[in-house]
């Protein structure tokens, strides 16, 4: 395995050991490689019959089915007890970019729902200021027909670049969400105030959901490079 692979093993092990409530009734399980390890650590629990876990998206029903772990929706189960999923970045506040993956909004929507936000991530996500580390800008879901417009959008509001993502490696075409919508990056630089940053792109008639989570996450596991785990609260 390799040092990041390890290193995502580790931090999601210790999150789960250290967090999973012993009666808990409802569970997020969010997406991205590093929640592999953290359903998989929750396949492992004796009890894994008595709670119920709610998928982010088409990947993480996928890990909940093939971990033996029960399947719900957040339609049936709306009052999570504790919720787990990766991130593309962290700062030190728990300020998050998520949505590498393309599920940002219903990410979003399990971790509002939950009492507890668990972040797993490896070293290479911690960050001082949100855009130092991911490049890739900020993902922004949003209605199909709206893209010409909100591209023209996010740039009256500062984004040096904005592009529509695309699928395949031929750029073939938009990819499409789980909730049938596009996935834009859009990249600010380094976001000093994301908060205001979110309200802003938020604002847009078209956006469904921005991928800056701010005053979600309660704590935050990181795997390191020497096999230790840190915890950002
Ligand atoms: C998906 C996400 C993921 O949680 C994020 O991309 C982190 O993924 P990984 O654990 O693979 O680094 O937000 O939309």
């Amino acid at each position: 395995m390799s040092l990041v692979e390890e290193a995502k093993k580790q931090a999601a092990y210790k999150a789960v050991d250290d967090n999973f409530p012993p009666h808990a009734k409802y569970v997020g399980i969010g997406s991205g490689s590093t929640v592999v390890y953290v359903a998989e650590r929750i396949g492992q629990l004796k009890n894994k019959d008595s709670f119920i876990c709610i998928p982010t998206g088409f990947q993480s029903k996928q890990l909940i089915i093939d971990n033996g772990l029960k399947l719900g929706t957040i339609e049936q189960f709306s009052d999570l007890d504790i919720a787990f999923d990766g991130a593309d970045e962290v700062d030190p506040q728990l300020n998050l970019i998520k949505g590498g993956g393309a599920c940002l909004f219903q990410e979003k929507l399990v971790a509002v729902s939950a009492k507890k936000f668990v972040v797993v991530a490896d070293y290479r996500k911690k960050s001082d200021v949100l855009g130092k580390q991911w490049k890739q800008g900020i993902p922004i879901e949003i209605v199909p027909n709206s893209y010409v417009k909100i591209t023209k959008d996010l740039k009256s509001l500062g984004a040096i670049t904005v592009t529509l993502r695309q699928g395949g490696k031929a750029k073939a075409g938009p990819i499409i969400t789980d909730n049938n919508n596009f996935l834009i990056d859009a990249d600010f630089g380094e976001v000093k105030d994301p908060v205001s940053l979110h309200n802003k792109i938020k604002s847009l008639v078209g956006v469904v959901e921005t991928g800056i989570f701010t005053n979600v996450a309660s704590v935050s596991y990181f795997g390191e490079e020497d096999g230790k785990v840190s915890q950002w609260t």
